[in-house]
């Protein structure tokens, strides 16, 4: 008579085995991913599975009652002490004894799929550097001298094949009481990266550890710095937090950072501590307040551009502030994360930084690679990242370039006159009537328009997504022509287009009745966008020369910003090439989402790895087509190239404000551009 046929759901895997086979052995002599931590000892719950009883014509199979064997004591006890849910066995004690089909439930697969957010985003598989194991440790013998840790060492090798391991002194200092609290059964952190054949024991406990592992993805920006927690078993996002990158108060933009170390000898020092302290508090701030230990955090993964990279690190930055823009290492990095300065999470913890691009295209446009993979794109795909600089890929299946090209903080609500960030009381959304040239508006904190009779909010400024609603919507109603210049009252019909000196400025609210601001827009805010803009622009179109193309198929704008930009808006302005607007996609933070993915799969990071060599990259600051493309794109939306898709959704006015039709100060081609990083 041949063995029982097993067969697991959703894998489709078969095998036959003899009567009294544990499940657990049999997925795993099949492949079959089932977790485990204790190793079949029936006290951690990972390996549930989820049996089939009938007909299966199928699979060619019936299952009868008795496949399975009887609950046992240890099942009946974890269902009485933790509950077992309807239908669910423990595989390593419920055992063959017919043919069986079994189904392994998403929770109970080692490498589930992690859905993410954006419904276009692909699903990350879960395989973090850092998991968790149980062993049995053999106790020491006085006729056979070996210490804890070699006996440790040839338990994970023998129950797990996992090693061979090495273990720091933190490990080391609590392995011994852990051993003799668990009676020679201990849990086992290893880190043990793709493509290593070092693995590295990162925390010990006695008996079965059920806290958790938990690792950081940190998207480290110029000028805030986000963190997410995640559980390590299962990817899920237990807290995400951020604050402001210390380092401003050295300078807003990178090269002032630069800058200060130049002219301040030890001012890279003074940034490092900076930084890191930040990231500390974070690390720390987040935990606490996802209830979770910080000494369970085992893993860090950071994404940053090249000159954060370096003052995170410690490394003098001041090469990347001019060419040929020399990196001193462009490789992913892995190392101890108390070497970056993360005392307050687990003393064994490790840090994994990204690989950056090139000297002035960083570990965050990696990132975003990973996160998007525009190199397994069909179409030919435009990412933009947009923060102080923006990152920019362009690329599909047949090769991908990247650049990066300092917008400045104009589209973050920075060096606007009633600029601020996107917090509670900035307007975010506005609406200019093109008849009346009266606006509407909205505020971060409030879901009704300002001319709701209910609104009673007091807008305290505009955020980044506000300007360039303002800006394009002062365009479309005819109150700015299309070199940028914003005009009279004569001119435009409206009282709200107030004199300031030689120019104009529009008067979105006036709230100092109410003890608020008055809100403007000035020429100088129009400058600042027109700058911001035309360097976005300018940067994609030397990707769209180098790649000899016209046009793109679709946008992609990343970045949390990226997620509030209204497409219309962004294409008025000239922000982005002209494409149909429902091809302009948000990614939201693509650069934390793939902070998040390298975390959470190992095989990710070498991804990224091998794909960043193979991203050509593109320097802005020294190809002379990009002050060309600059210059053409300070009008709104552009002075020679064509914007078609646009034009079958919106009329612009025709309108011309200055003596000669153009903006004073030029079209913004003469004034001296600095390379933010
Ligand atoms: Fe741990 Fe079954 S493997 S309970």
């Amino acid at each position: 008579m041949t063995d029982p046929l097993v067969i697991f759901t959703p894998s489709g895997k078969r095998g036959h085995f003899p009567v009294g086979t544990p499940i657990l052995t049999a997925a795993r002599q099949l492949g079959v991913d089932l977790d485990s931590v204790c190793g079949g000892r029936g006290i951690c719950s990972k390996c549930q599975i989820a049996p089939s009883y009938g007909d299966f014509p199928k699979h060619g199979v019936t299952v009868s009652d008795g496949a399975l064997s009887e609950w046992n004591d240890v099942e009946a006890r974890y269902d009485r002490v933790r509950g077992l849910k309807e239908g669910r066995r423990l595989g390593c004690q419920a055992k063959v004894m017919g043919d069986i089909v079994v189904d392994v439930p998403p929770e109970s697969q080692v490498h589930k799929q992690v859905v993410r957010k954006a419904a276009s985003a692909k699903p990350i598989t879960m395989d973090p550097a850092t998991r968790l194991v149980m062993i049995d440790v053999v106790e020491p013998d006085m006729h056979e001298p070996s210490g804890d840790l070699e006996r440790v060492a040839d338990a994970l090798r023998d129950q797990w094949d996992i090693g061979p391991v090495t273990a720091r002194l933190p490990v080391l200092k609590a392995l011994q009481p852990a051993l003799r609290k668990g009676q020679w059964q201990i849990s086992v952190a290893v880190h043990h990266p793709a493509n290593s054949d070092k693995a590295q024991i990162v925390g010990v406990w006695p008996g079965l550890h059920e806290g958790g592992l938990y690792g950081l993805a940190v998207d480290l920006g110029s000028t805030t710095i986000a963190a997410h927690l995640c559980d390590l078993a299962d990817g899920s996002v237990l807290a995400s937090s951020g604050l402001m990158n210390p380092q401003i108060r050295f300078g807003e933009d990178l090269m002032s950072r630069v800058s200060y170390v130049m002219m301040n000898p030890g001012g890279d020092a003074e940034m490092t501590g900076a930084v890191q302290d930040a990231l500390n508090t974070l690390a720390v701030e987040i935990a606490t307040e996802a209830g979770v230990d910080p000494n369970l955090i085992f893993e860090t993964v950071i994404v940053c551009n090249p000159v954060m990279h370096h003052l995170l690190l410690g490394i003098d930055p001041v090469e990347l502030g001019q060419a040929p823009f020399a990196l001193a290492t462009s490789g992913s990095l892995t190392m101890d994360a108390r070497e970056i300065g993360l005392t307050g999470i687990a003393p064994t913890a490790q840090a994994y930084l990204l690989p950056c691009i090139a000297g002035h295209v960083g570990a965050d446009a990696a990132a975003v690679a990973l996160a998007e993979e525009p190199n397994n794109s069909n179409d030919l795909a435009l990412i933009v990242d947009v923060g102080t600089n923006a990152e920019i890929l362009l690329g599909d299946t047949n090769g991908v370039l990247a650049c990066s090209s300092p917008t400045g903080p104009a589209f973050e609500g920075a060096q606007i006159s009633a600029g601020q960030r996107a917090a509670p009381g900035a307007i975010e959304r506005i609406e200019i009537n093109p008849d009346t040239k009266e606006p509407r508006f909205r505020v971060i904190g409030s879901d009704l328009w300002s001319d709701d009779p209910a609104f009673d909010t007091v807008p305290t400024g505009i955020c980044g997504s506000g300007i360039i609603e303002a800006v394009a919507e002062m365009r479309m109603a005819g109150l700015l022509d299309a070199s940028g210049l914003i005009g009279s009252a004569e001119a435009t019909g409206t009282s709200r287009a107030e004199p300031t000196g030689r120019t104009h400025a529009y008067l979105i609210h006036d709230a100092t009745d109410q003890g608020g601001p008055r809100i403007t827009v000035t020429q100088g805010d129009i400058r600042a966008i027109q700058l911001a803009k035309s360097a976005l622009y300018a940067g994609a179109r030397l990707l769209m020369d180098q790649r000899g193309v016209e046009k793109v198929d679709r946008v992609v704008l990343a970045g949390a910003f990226g997620a509030h930009i209204s497409p219309k808006h962004a294409m008025v302005l000239g922000m982005i090439p002209d494409v149909p607007l429902d091809k302009v996609q948000s990614a939201g933070n693509a650069a934390g989402h793939g902070a998040r993915i390298a975390l959470c799969n190992r095989a990710a990071r070498t991804r990224i790895e091998e794909t960043v060599h193979n991203i050509h990259k593109v320097e802005t600051a020294i190809e002379p087509k990009f002050q060309e493309h600059f210059v053409n794109a300070n009008a709104i939306p552009h002075a020679t190239d064509p914007f078609p898709e646009l034009e079958q959704v919106v009329t612009l006015p025709e309108v011309a404000f200055g003596a000669s039709g153009s903006a004073p100060g030029g079209a913004g081609g003469g004034r001296r551009r600095r390379r933010r990083g």
